[in-house]
């Protein structure tokens, strides 16, 4: 047997091959602290995600700054990872480290409001559009009260999502369609939930399917990505959003919009820029330049439902205050007063010019060497986020994806960039800006990015 895709396929894993022993030759210290590593960490490093890098291994991060880290082998990299969005104000920006330090020397923690709490509020509802906060310590977090509430107010039970999308640690997100049906997706195991019972899975951009599951009344929440970033960049078709409003309306399902990614369309998200109606509206990540933070907020109609269900009093009786809503560090004054600098200071109006234009740039330079090579690839570019992809067109649902997906090319290049300097999301291919990407970081890619396509080329492997 030796089929033109079997002599690809080997021909493929030949150049990841050699790309990785060039990698493990150039990172002597990461190598040896990632056999130590291994040593006491479940997965290898302190999160499990860690490991999922190109090279075989992760490089051991000595200092970043801006769009730039430096690894403890003293190799320079273009982080358009950075930190999968975490990182997007940029590593180490000024506002915000002059922010945590000034609250690390007044205390970090104290469950009582700082005066920068009222600012907060006050910019978190100008600028998104709904009018009442909860700070929580990630996305994950945002989205698990943001599902609470739902069902709370509705007295529903399941979740809808859509195929191929990521909101985190939850466990009603954590399924897929294969074939129709709805299975558990990667190796996430169910531990024991009957996953149908709790959620409802449609794929992107299919209103009658969307539909037709709205219609019996049982779902509590829609929740989605403005457009998809988890799978692929998914960008989002015509008329989609109008249709998800008004169904989750005709319905009474509660519709949660997730921006934790999409916050890189613009100051106010993609939900600011086209005039969204989320019910409950989540973002995390950057929000707080790093420090771990994610934020809810509700429209007043659900928070007056909300009232109803858990009253707005302090109550005379020392009763266990929790409601299924919480973490005990959630809206810490540290967290607040970085998140302050951010709002402030980092996510403005002009520095997500200079982030679009980068993102603009870099996409524009990756289609030119795809066109100069005739390869039958696209480069999607939404916001200051762009996305690579082995297949001709933009995708319009999860389904597409997995059909498509060129796991092998993939690697590849993600294991050439891991030798050229450049960091990408481990994912998948996919590039974000921060305020201090420049134009020659851009460049750099554009060069990686050549090289790799070269290769393919020369190897007939596209
Ligand atoms: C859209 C979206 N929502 C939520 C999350 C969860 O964020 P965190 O892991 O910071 O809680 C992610 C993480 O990738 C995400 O992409």
């Amino acid at each position: 047997m030796n089929s033109p895709t079997r002599r690809m396929s080997g021909t493929i894993d030949g150049l990841i091959d050699a790309e990785q022993a060039r990698f493990a030759e150039t990172h002597p210290r990461s190598a040896e602290a990632w056999a130590r590593g291994r040593e006491h960490f479940l997965y290898g490093g302190p999160s499990h995600w860690m490991r999922r890098w190109a090279g075989g291994f992760p490089v051991y991060v000595e200092e970043a700054r801006g769009c730039h880290v430096r690894d403890i082998d003293g190799h320079d990299y273009v982080d358009f990872c950075l930190g999968d969005t975490g990182g997007m104000c940029g590593h180490a920006p000024a506002a915000v480290t002059r922010a945590a330090v000034r609250q690390l020397e007044r205390g970090t923690t104290h469950m009582m409001p700082t005066e920068d709490s009222l600012w907060v509020g006050e910019e978190l509802a100008r600028r998104f559009g709904l009018p009442y906060w909860t700070l929580t310590t990630s996305a994950t977090d945002a989205n698990r009260g943001a599902i609470r509430i739902a069902r709370m107010i509705t007295g529903r039970d399941k979740v809808l999502v859509f195929s191929g999308c990521y909101h985190g640690g939850i466990d009603e997100a954590h399924v897929e369609l294969h074939d129709g049906r709805l299975r558990m997706r990667n190796m996430i195991h169910p531990n024991g939930v009957d996953h149908s019972r709790v959620s409802k899975v449609v794929q992107f951009n299919d209103v009658a399917a969307l539909e037709e599951a709205l219609a019996p009344g049982d779902v509590a929440c829609v929740v989605m990505e403005p457009l998809m970033t988890n799978f692929g960049m998914i960008p989002v078709a015509e008329g989609f959003h109008a249709a998800v409003r008004e169904l989750s309306r005709r319905t009474g399902t509660v519709l949660v919009i997730d921006e934790t990614h999409t916050l890189s369309c613009g100051p106010g998200g993609y939900t600011a820029l086209n005039g969204l109606e989320p019910d409950i509206f989540v973002a995390g990540k950057a929000i707080a330049g790093g420090i771990p933070a994610g934020i809810f907020g509700v429209s007043a109609t659900v928070a007056e439902r909300l009232w109803q269900v858990v009253p707005f009093v302090n109550p005379r009786q020392r009763q266990s205050a929790h409601f299924g809503i919480g973490g005990t560090l959630a809206g810490n004054a540290l967290t607040v007063a970085t998140m302050r600098a951010v709002l402030e200071e980092v996510l403005t109006p002009a520095n997500y010019a200079v982030m679009l234009a980068r993102a603009a740039r870099l996409a524009d330079a990756a289609r030119a060497v795809i066109a100069q090579r005739r390869l039958p690839w696209h480069v999607t570019q939404i916001g200051a986020r762009a996305e690579i992809m082995f297949i001709p067109a933009p995708p319009r649902n999860g389904a597409e994806v997995a059909a498509t997906r060129r796991g092998d090319l993939e690697t590849l290049l993600h294991a050439v960039y891991m030798n050229e300097g450049i960091l990408v999301t481990p994912f998948h291919t996919m590039f974000l800006m921060c305020p201090a990407t420049a134009d020659a970081d851009v460049d750099r890619h554009t060069e990686a990015f050549a090289r790799f396509a070269d290769m393919v080329v020369a190897h007939g492997a596209a």
